[in-house]
């Protein structure tokens, strides 16, 4: 199994730049491109939220137009710049967002290594919760199949990276809970979000959780406690998640052409 994951593409209509620099709507065909690319062909592309930057018909129907050209089935989870109701609108035959309980969050059950999709979004806020309607889902899940190789996603980091401005809008609910659970279950290989634009890694309720860069803008890396909210148009890229060997490995690619690759001899 290869799964892609994007992150944090907050497509814009065309011509749109986000924050007046970045030109969201004009950095996913390039990835949508990479993901092409990649040998053998990936199973699946996982987009963990910020899909849009405002999360109105008008920014969904520019993302449903540039998702025309992906060439892999795709899943979406919103991210705190989404709005519920209008992605459901947009994607009317993606039927797994009609979620449970008001939440858009569903299990993947088609290849070797399960994915279970979490929705930590608080409408009109930019921090993430996971409350105990949403938690017990994941535990409802998790104990249908303990043997299973599992993914969790959801798109706010149940952590601290050291970015200040952006932990402070981390998950900030459910947090412990949520880990105690990833805890109980050993066959969850990895715990997989965005919402940093940047690639990330760190022990967490005894695996590993891995953050995934945007598409687009970066987030500076500053871990000063007072350090500036800013970004970087460092290059973007995305993870390649892979079953290899009876493990999940996990690999940053990043988005764009570059010369190569040249044979050794
Ligand atoms: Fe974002």
């Amino acid at each position: 199994m290869i799964l892609v994951q994007m992150s944090d593409m907050h497509v814009m209509p065309p011509g749109a730049r986000a924050y007046g620099v970045v030109e969201t709507s004009a950095m996913l065909p390039p990835a949508l491109a990479a993901a092409a690319r990649l040998t053998p062909h990936p199973d699946c592309l996982l987009l963990t939220g910020d899909l849009v930057d405002a999360g109105t018909p008008e920014f969904y129907a520019a993302l449903r137009t540039l998702l025309q050209q992906a060439t892999l089935p795709f899943r979406l989870m919103p991210g705190n710049h989404d709005g519920r109701d209008a992605l459901r609108a947009a994607f009317p035959e993606h039927t797994y967002l009609r979620g449970h309980d008001g939440y858009i969050q569903y299990a993947i059950e088609d290849y070797p290594v399960r994915i279970l999709a979490l929705d930590s979004v608080v409408p009109g806020e930019e921090r993430g919760a996971l409350c105990g309607t949403r938690l017990a889902w994941l535990a409802e899940r998790l104990a249908e199949a303990p043997g299973r190789p599992t993914i969790v996603a959801l798109h706010h980091p149940p952590f601290a990276c050291g970015i200040a401005h952006m932990d402070a809008m981390a998950l900030t609910e459910g947090r412990a809970e949520l880990e105690a659970l990833i805890a109980r279950h050993p066959n969850v290989e990895r715990v997989i979000c965005g919402h940093v634009h940047r690639a990330i890694t760190r022990r967490f309720g005894g695996t590993l959780v891995s953050c995934c860069p945007s598409t687009a803008h970066q987030i500076a890396l500053d871990l000063a406690p007072d350090g500036v909210a800013g970004f970087t148009m460092e290059p973007p890229s995305l993870l390649v998640h892979a079953w290899v060997d009876g493990a999940l490995v996990t690999h940053q690619a990043y988005i764009g052409e570059y010369p190569g690759p040249y044979p050794f001899g």
